[in-house]
């Protein structure tokens, strides 16, 4: 369906409200129903919804799968997702029906980084506990041995992958007085931000290793237990990325056992975790968030105003902006 057919292209979106005015762009020229639910459609009910679209807006934790496609029809012409991951998404099963999926690079690299950054210092400095204890009304008399973290500054920041947002926070880090150093298996250079080092080394001589490989099959559970071990035991794990990169059971562990300093998480595998009992969200020397790298409503709005545009070209017959990386 081009867009100088008859038909109003027809394009489901999978939450609402949304942050800025992306959406009602789309709807000057698409007709656009979105899931109203107050709870994140089931895979049951988007698929329910998607029936014979052209155009689909999602988000990083909908599951675009066969399915799904299928259910949509043959009119599918795009699944535009407003994040930058797509572990989500079945790209195969997209490819062989025609699909164009676009996500959302550039946006949300600094927003992201700067949470990757909030982290590290609270993990290192264990501002959370200093929190918790004023909370608890335990503060106490003034003592030199109270709250003691470790520096940041003078301390080495290990990249495990060198996108938009490691290097934005290799950015941030050089502000901080960190060295910066990084691995990706492929791009092996050294830039004016960090050099290129071997992952096993990466892992032995940084202070603070930072995740930022995309989830595939590869990267699954690449940070456990024979990687944790290498870690300096006053190292600092974080991870902006995706939950399942990291064996969480194995970073319990370490954290248990002192051989790791401290680790903080903006992802998590399973999300979202909502039993306040979980492990994982009472660890001591472990600061959690619940996946809102991306959470400003400048950076929301234009996620979604990219997937927005993105629906748009694919229904003039136009190349998308930001298609996923062949
Ligand atoms: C992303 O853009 O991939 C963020 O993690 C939000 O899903």
């Amino acid at each position: 369906m081009s867009g100088t057919s008859a038909r109003r292209p027809r394009v489901v979106v999978s939450r609402s409200p949304l942050p800025g005015d992306g959406v009602e762009h789309l709807a000057t020229r698409c007709d656009v129903t979105a899931w109203t639910g107050t709870h994140p459609p089931t895979p049951a009910e988007l698929a329910g919804l998607v029936r014979g679209c052209d155009g689909l807006l999602v988000f990083g934790s909908d599951r675009v799968d066969a399915a799904l496609l299928d259910a949509a029809g043959p009119d599918l012409r795009v699944v535009a997702l407003a994040s930058m991951g797509y572990d989500g998404v079945d790209v195969a099963a997209a490819a062989e029906r025609g699909v164009v999926v676009t996500h959302t690079p550039d946006v949300l690299a600094d927003t992201t980084a700067d949470v990757a950054m909030a982290l590290i210092l609270m993990a290192r400095r264990r501002l959370p506990a200093g929190m918790d204890a004023l909370r608890r009304g335990a503060w106490g008399a003034f003592r030199m041995d109270a709250f003691l973290g470790l520096d940041t500054h003078g301390a080495t920041l290990g990249l495990i992958g060198y996108g938009q947002i490691a290097r934005a926070l290799a950015r941030r880090a050089g502000g901080f007085g960190m060295r910066v150093q990084h691995h990706h298996p492929r791009r092996r250079e050294d830039d004016a931000l960090s050099r290129w080092v071997p992952f096993e080394e990466l892992l032995r001589t940084s202070d603070v290793v930072s995740v930022h490989t995309p989830l595939t099959e590869e990267t699954k559970g690449m940070i456990g237990e024979a990687e944790l071990a290498l870690m300096k035991p006053t190292a600092t794990l974080v991870n902006t990325g995706r939950g399942g990169v990291v064996d969480e059971q194995a970073l319990l562990t370490a954290l248990r056992r002192g051989s790791l300093h401290s680790a903080g998480l903006d992802v998590m595998t399973g999300e979202p975790r909502t039993d306040p009992s979980d492990p994982l969200l009472n660890e001591p020397h472990l600061v959690v968030l619940p996946h809102l790298g991306s959470a400003t409503e400048a950076t929301r709005a234009a996620m979604v105003d990219l997937a927005a545009r993105n629906i748009a070209a694919v229904m003039d017959d136009r190349p998308a902006l930001t298609p996923l990386p062949g």
